[in-house]
């Protein structure tokens, strides 16, 4: 089996590739990855060591070098991780989001469909399904759920999906789209909430929670995630999309005083400063359609990750710091300034 992995150098798509050579060590597994501000490569040191692994720079938006690339590699599976994924950054500047989101989802199916891949698996978020008021608690996302952005980010995201329904229905490219909550735990960049708030307090700086802190995502542990899409690629329907997520819900205040809690440092550190524009207000899975057909379940309650994810962070400080010291500082400046 031989499995493209767009965007295996950022977050979601390293863990998959982590968790993909220990569940299936007789895999090979390729990287596409154009190693934007959020793709490091170091992350993939471990992986890198396999003969069975190959990482290739790439643009999935560049049609020449996906062409090239699936035509020498004849993949089976496709797994497209690769996008801009930070809403705050949307808001500030939308075209990178347009291009690489749905002009690279493009990119990569017409790749897959010249090259008769036998699965494409599209890598979508809860986020295309708006958001849930916080005074209806029995509400959930389902995959019926009617599609209802909110950011530049979602309604790219949602585009894409889109546009992987119409190839499936179209041109019977063999489609599957999972949409997850929030993920969480190792090598997470820290612009995002978790890490920002972990290496921030470590650095004893102010923690800068957005409105009233009162915003509720539904936080799942990232190897729970890779675990769902290896089922999907494997025996999901195509056609089909699975929302995937654990029940985890939690206040963005809540969060943000647990990690202070376990850091041993005081709530002084939490400063309310003014709400992203647009800002989803609660994100909420229903998961019984990939538990009832696929058996897949989370593993990891929040209780639980969230100390791993803090513990990984204390032990790998010079995966992040090195991260800060670069053009993050000047992002940092530019977004909360004048907060
Ligand atoms: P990330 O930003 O950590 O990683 C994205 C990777 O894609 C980076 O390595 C980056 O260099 C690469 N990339 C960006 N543009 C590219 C391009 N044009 N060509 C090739 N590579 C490119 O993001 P993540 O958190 O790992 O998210 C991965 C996927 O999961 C995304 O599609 C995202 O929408 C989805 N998702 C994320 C979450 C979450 O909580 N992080 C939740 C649900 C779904
Ligand atoms: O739900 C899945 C989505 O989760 C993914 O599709 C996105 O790609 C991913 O980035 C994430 O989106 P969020 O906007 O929920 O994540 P973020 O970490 O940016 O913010 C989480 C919450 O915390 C959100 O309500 C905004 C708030 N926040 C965030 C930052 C960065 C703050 O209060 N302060 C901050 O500094």
């Amino acid at each position: 089996m031989n499995i493209l992995i767009t965007g295996g150098a950022g977050f979601i798509g390293a863990n998959f590739v982590y968790y993909m050579q220990k569940k299936h060590p007789d895999y090979r597994l390729v990287v596409v990855d154009a190693l934007t501000y959020a793709g490091n490569l170091k992350t993939l040191d471990g992986a890198r060591k396999s003969s069975d692994f190959r990482f290739v720079k790439a643009d999935i938006a560049d049609p020449a070098a996906m062409d090239a690339l699936f035509a020498q590699e004849k993949f089976d599976i496709v797994v497209n991780f690769a996008a801009e994924i930070h809403v705050d950054r949307s808001i500030e500047d939308p075209g990178v989001f347009l291009r690489t989101n749905i002009l690279g989802t493009q990119t990569l199916m017409d790749a897959a469909r010249k090259h008769k891949v036998r699965r494409y698996h599209q890598v979508s978020t809860d986020e295309v399904y708006g958001d849930l008021p916080l005074d209806r608690p029995d509400l959930f996302f389902t995959e019926e759920t009617p599609i209802h952005t909110s950011s530049p980010y979602s309604a790219s995201k949602a585009g894409a999906d889109l546009l992987a329904l119409a190839y499936y229905r179209t041109f019977k490219l063999p489609v599957t789209i999972s949409r997850c909550s929030n993920n969480y735990g190792p090598y997470h960049f820290p612009e995002k909430l978790i890490p920002l708030m972990i290496s921030r307090a470590l650095n004893n700086e102010k923690l800068p929670v957005y409105g009233k802190g009162e915003n509720v995502r539904d936080w799942l542990y990232v190897e729970d995630h890779c675990a769902a899409i290896d089922l999907i690629i494997l025996n999901g329907r195509v056609g089909e999309v699975y929302n995937i997520g654990g029940h985890n819900e939690r206040s963005n205040l809540d969060v943000v005083k647990t990690v202070l809690r376990a850091l041993g440092k005081n709530d002084s550190l939490i400063t309310f400063v003014t709400d992203r524009p647009g800002h989803d207000m609660r994100y909420a899975i229903d998961p019984a359609k990939i538990t009832a057909e696929l058996g897949w379940k989370p593993t990891t309650k929040f209780d639980d990750g969230i100390q791993k994810t803090i513990a990984w962070y204390l032990d790998n400080r010079a995966w992040w710091e090195s991260i800060l010291s670069g053009e993050y500082q000047n992002y940092y400046e530019k977004m909360y300034a004048n907060r």
